[in-house]
């Protein structure tokens, strides 16, 4: 049974294609198999691997299959025979019958044809999964998709897949991605990519069909908690303590209310933006009772910024939580997190400045920077205290160490990332975020603009203290304030824990 089927592969490499053909076809198989087997037992996890497993194999072996017909077409010309003749001098007529169709050979040939066909059908559908491994996206172009991969691994959705917000639900969506997949294959061979990835992302899928796969507006109720503590630039590291009380309702039919009122179902808020880039708006418009939009207009722009490049954008949650996987963060609060998580002991004199300073400086790439901030601190402490430079080593070397953390997270110069490099629309830091909208020159027809009240979107609870908790001294009933006081008391109690 087993050296018939040698005896036929033998038969049909009729010459130099056919015999390069079967052998680039057996061997491609036989190592992809070698290959799978490593893989699945985990012996095997590189990304190239894995691409040269699932594509380079298959390939190879598709194009021996193909040199193949390719050998008996030439043999064909050169001799000049039929193919009945080339037929029968390479197979005994017990194989051959009066006609091709129904003899043991198209028999064989058929079987060969659907193992060949499952094949190649296996590697295709294990290329697909492969692909929408995390590990694969954030790997595979090595130095080009590093930031992503790095923030993507710290964030609320380390568990979540690529593709769930890239690619989302269905085959259109399935084959556009693969396409663009495609081209950032050649543009990486190339070295045509920009650098940093230019964003926003125009080609994400809407939210419904990525995002609210797993939140649901409605969901959305109450009040979210947030305490913030900054660390000042003095020799003590003097805390401020805010504590915001966030809104994040999404509220009732019909009711204005918190945060997500805006991608509630029966809300609609939709903007064009300058150049599409979602930083500074054009127009906003916002849906009525009736149907109608009420449009509020930027009174800021010059004229020729208020050309409209693309069609009005829906407000979804991209456009505040741009952020929601790739997270970037602030120097200055990247410091001060772990300042109050103890990472970095707070008796160390001016180390909030110096570690600012120290992440803050320009440097041509990762490793150096890595040491330029151990030098930076180092230094410091051994020109100004001596005494502090060997009585708190180990805490020096911590705070290095996370100093070197926040560092690598966030600046990857050979994709010229820096600091503010990807901007958070969550909050309104340097007046964007939530104040490219909420502001006093978004202007309606009848003069009004979209609130910007500070209790808007969060009470304050407090704003910068030095002692949060002066709230829960006793207040005098007459004093102007009192029942605000009393208010931010009730709040306090409720919500501070030290
Ligand atoms: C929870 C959803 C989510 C997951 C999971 C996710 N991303 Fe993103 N990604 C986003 C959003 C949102 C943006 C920003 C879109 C914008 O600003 O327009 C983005 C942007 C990007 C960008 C453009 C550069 C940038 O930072 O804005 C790249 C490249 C990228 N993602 C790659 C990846 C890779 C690779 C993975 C998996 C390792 C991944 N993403 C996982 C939601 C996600
Ligand atoms: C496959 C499911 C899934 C998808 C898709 C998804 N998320 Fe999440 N998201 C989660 C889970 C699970 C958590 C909670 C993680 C935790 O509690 O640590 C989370 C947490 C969050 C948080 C809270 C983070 C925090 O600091 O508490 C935000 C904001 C968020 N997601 C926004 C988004 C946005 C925006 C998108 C679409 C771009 C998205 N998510 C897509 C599953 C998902
Ligand atoms: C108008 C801006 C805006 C939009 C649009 C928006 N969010 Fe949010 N979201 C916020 C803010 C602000 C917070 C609270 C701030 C924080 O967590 O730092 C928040 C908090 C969250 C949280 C954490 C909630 C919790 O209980 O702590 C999740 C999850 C979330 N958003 C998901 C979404 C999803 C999914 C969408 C789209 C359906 C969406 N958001 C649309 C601004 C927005
Ligand atoms: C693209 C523009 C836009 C952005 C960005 C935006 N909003 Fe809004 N927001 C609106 C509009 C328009 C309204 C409805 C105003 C009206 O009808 O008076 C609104 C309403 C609100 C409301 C309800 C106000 C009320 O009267 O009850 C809250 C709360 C809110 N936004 C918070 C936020 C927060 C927080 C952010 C940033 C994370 C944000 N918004 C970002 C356009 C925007
Ligand atoms: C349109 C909604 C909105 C308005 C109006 C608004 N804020 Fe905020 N603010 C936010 C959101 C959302 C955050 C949370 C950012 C985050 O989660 O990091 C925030 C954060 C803050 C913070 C903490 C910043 C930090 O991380 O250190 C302070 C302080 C603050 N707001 C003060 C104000 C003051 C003062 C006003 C009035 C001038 C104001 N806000 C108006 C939405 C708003």
């Amino acid at each position: 049974m087993f050296d018939k089927y040698v005896r036929f592969i033998k038969n049909i490499s009729i010459n130099a294609y056919g015999k390069a053909g079967v052998i680039l076809t057996t061997s491609s198989f036989l190592v992809f198999l070698v290959f799978e087997l490593a893989r699945m037992t985990g012996i095997l996890t590189n990304a190239y691997i894995g691409l040269i497993t699932y594509l380079l194999f298959p390939l190879m072996f598709v194009i021996g299959l193909i040199l193949i017909p390719i050998g008996w077409y030439k043999r064909l010309k050169s001799t000049g025979k039929t193919t009945r003749q080339l037929l029968q001098q390479q197979f005994d007529d017990n194989e051959l019958k009066e006609s091709f169709f129904g003899s043991k050979l198209s028999l064989k040939i058929g079987l060969l044809t659907l193992v060949n066909i499952l094949f190649l059908l296996f590697a295709s559908t294990q290329m697909l999964s492969f692909m929408d491994e995390p590990y694969f996206c954030g790997t595979a172009c090595h130095s080009v998709m590093n930031p992503e991969w790095v923030t993507y691994q710290q964030s609320p959705h380390a568990r979540v897949k690529c593709v769930e917000c890239h690619v989302g639900e269905g085959t259109d969506a399935l084959i556009a991605s693969k396409l663009n997949g495609m081209w950032q294959m050649i543009s990486i061979t190339f070295n045509l990519y920009e650098r940093p990835i230019p964003t926003p992302v125009h080609q994400l899928r809407p939210a419904r069909e990525t995002c609210e796969k797993c939140h649901w507006p409605d969901k959305f109720y109450g009040d979210r908690l947030r305490k913030i503590v900054r660390y000042q630039h003095d020799e003590k590291n003097t805390p401020v303590y805010s504590t915001l009380l966030l809104k994040i309702d999404s509220g009732k039919k019909g009711e204005k209310a918190g945060i997500h009122w805006h991608v509630a179902a029966e809300n609609e808020v939709r903007y064009v933006s300058v150049n599409d880039k979602r930083e500074e708006m054009i127009w906003v418009e916002v849906r009525q009772a009736d149907q109608t939009y009420k449009r509020y207009f930027n009174n800021t722009l010059l004229e020729a910024e208020k050309i409209e490049t693309s069609d009005p954008r829906i407000l979804d949650c991209m456009d505040c939580h741009n952020r929601a996987t790739h997270i970037y963060q602030d120097p200055e609060k990247a410091i001060d997190e772990r300042i109050q998580a103890g990472f970095i002991s707070a008796g160390l004199p001016f180390i909030k400045r110096e570690g600012l300073r120290a992440i803050s400086i320009n440097y041509n790439d990762q490793n150096t920077g890595l040491i330029g901030i151990a030098t930076h601190i180092n230094n410091f402490y051994r020109r100004n205290s001596p005494l502090i430079s060997t009585s708190q080593m180990p805490e020096i070397d911590r705070a290095i160490y996370e100093l070197q953390q926040i560092y690598q997270r966030n600046i990857h110069p050979h994709m010229n990332i820096s600091w503010g490099s990807y901007a958070s629309f969550i909050g309104h830091d340097h007046n964007s975020g939530c104040f490219r909208c909420h502001n006093n020159h978004m202007i309606s027809n009848d003069g009004e603009y979209i609130t910007y009240d500070c209790t808007t979107c969060h009470s304050i609870l407090a704003m910068e203290e030095m002692q949060p908790l002066k709230y829960l001294e006793p207040v005098e009933e007459k004093t102007r304030g009192a029942e605000m006081h009393r208010y931010l008391q009730e709040e306090f109690k409720k919500y501070y824990r030290k």
